[in-house]
């Protein structure tokens, strides 16, 4: 049995800004190589604004409960704000997260960082150089899934 903090069960059972927004300006979607986990997440953006975010994410306890509190930290934040979000902000968050579960915080920070390069490109924006790596390194991630890791 996993020992959750009070507040990732809270989110987890209640989990906030669930669901997805049509005619988003940008949508992330990624995977959790380590378990198959998956999410989606969903950003309306004004004036350089997250003025909505929603996500659906395939996952466990901990996978839920950091979409969910992300989803929290971003909203009403600048582009720049939000990339600074690492998954220490969200596991801090969320009052910590069992060693085994450190990963699953990771899918929501993907997740978030997928959907603002998908955001810049589609809005024709400057993609900052630190985005473009982390992008590079999902689809580097992708890839090697996709191909399946047969030892
Ligand atoms: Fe897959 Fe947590 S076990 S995200």
């Amino acid at each position: 049995m996993i020992n959750y903090s009070k507040k990732v069960l809270k989110h987890f059972r209640n989990p906030h800004n669930l669901g997805n927004i049509k005619n988003a300006d940008g949508v992330g979607e990624v995977g959790n190589l380590a378990c198959g986990d998956v999410m989606k997440l969903y950003l309306k953006i004004e004036k350089n604004v997250i003025k909505e975010i929603k996500f659906q994410t395939y996952g466990c306890a901990a996978a839920i409960a950091t979409s969910s509190v992300i989803t929290d930290l971003v909203k009403g934040k600048t582009v720049e704000e939000a990339l600074e979000m690492t998954n220490k902000s969200v596991i801090d968050s969320l009052d910590g997260l069992p060693p085994v579960k450190i990963h699953c915080s990771l899918l929501s920070v993907d997740a978030l960082n997928e959907a603002i390069y998908d955001y810049l490109t589609k809005s024709k924006k400057e993609i900052p150089e630190v985005l473009a790596q982390r992008h590079k390194r999902m689809m580097t991630l992708q890839k090697m899934e996709e191909q399946g890791h047969h030892h």
